[in-house]
């Protein structure tokens, strides 16, 4: 049997390249060692020693504002030495390859990568290539899996309405380009969220999903109907070939989150977008900054996510 690309035979994290294919207890394990990061935020001192002596490397080769600078926030926080690949600079630019910068990245002691790419699969790619001791993380490959963004959602629900079981969560716009949608799909299904829709015009929200239990809406009121989550997507305007969206304007008209339609959701229901959000396309300011709008505290919880996925994967051997 093939060895499993994520875990070690003891069913413990050694890679986190996806939330496919990972059991229930595992993300419960990374969500409840996040919780006891979750008031560091607040601490005089924000340190703590579990990651003393480890290097971490961060290699964004696509851009990032809220996954690279958590993530550095959050290895620091362990106490790592922490090491950002500036990618425009580095030999990339020459031509240099992939697993060629791996490998000598490697040779100056690298535990953990932390990689987001453009091309679905690369940390997959990087993980069947690194030795035992070395870990990979993924922060965003393509249009395939945020796995770090998915697990901060599940955070960030269960922080506000405790439990999954009786859940209806919304996802809103942009689906078939979404590594996010892909990823919150697969947690909220393993979560045991009874009712999970997928929100948006066809030529963006593909019939498939419903093979993965997924209701799919076409019609935002019956999207919006009685949801306690909505998550609200970017357009993901640098992965669409053309022709999929008649203009921003028209989808916004369509299916952009205005106070009125979030009036179809329960009183309760809150607002999340992993951001960056696009004001007056997915979403109006006067939700993104109303009072049902999670979309900041979203940010904090990544940081506790990503402390939590950074210590156990450190900690698992092969
Ligand atoms: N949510 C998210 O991945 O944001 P960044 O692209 O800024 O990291």
């Amino acid at each position: 049997m093939a060895a499993h690309p994520q875990l070690n035979r003891h069913g413990e994290l050694r890679h986190l390249l996806s939330i496919e294919g990972l059991p229930r207890d595992v993300l419960l394990h990374i969500m409840d060692t996040a919780q006891g990061f979750m008031s560091f935020g607040e601490r005089e001192v924000k340190k703590v020693p579990l990651l003393r002596g480890k290097s971490v490397f961060n290699l964004f080769f696509e851009n990032s504002t809220r996954t690279r600078t958590t993530f550095e926030i959050a290895a620091q926080r362990l106490s790592a030495d922490v090491f950002n690949l500036d990618i425009q600079r580095s030999s990339t630019a020459k031509g240099e390859s992939l697993l060629d910068t791996i490998a000598n990245l490697e040779a100056m002691d690298a535990d953990i990568f932390v990689v987001r790419h453009s091309q679905s699969g690369a940390p997959f790619l990087i993980a069947s290539h690194t030795p035992e001791h070395v870990h990979v993380v993924n922060a965003g490959d393509g249009r395939h899996a945020h796995p770090t963004q998915g697990l901060l959602d599940m955070m960030t629900i269960r922080h506000y309405k405790r439990d999954f079981h009786a859940l209806t969560v919304a996802i809103v716009g942009d689906i078939v380009h979404s590594r996010v949608a892909r990823s919150d799909i697969h947690a909220l299904t393993t979560l045991g969220v009874p009712e999970v829709r997928a929100v948006g015009p066809k030529t963006l929200v593909p019939g498939d999903l419903r093979d993965m239990g997924v209701r799919v809406c076409h019609d935002i009121e019956e999207g919006l109907r009685g949801a306690d989550v909505v998550i609200a997507l970017r357009l993901q305007n640098e992965r669409m070939a053309g022709g999929l969206l008649p203009s921003a304007s028209e989808f916004h008209m369509m299916y952009g989150l205005t106070p009125e339609r979030l009036r179809l959701a329960r009183e309760d229901a809150i607002v999340m977008h992993p951001g960056p959000i696009n004001r007056g396309v997915e979403l109006d300011s006067a939700v993104a900054d109303g009072p049902q709008s999670v979309i900041l505290p979203q940010v904090r919880f990544g940081i506790a996510v990503r402390m939590a996925v950074l210590s156990i994967v450190a900690n698992t051997s092969a």
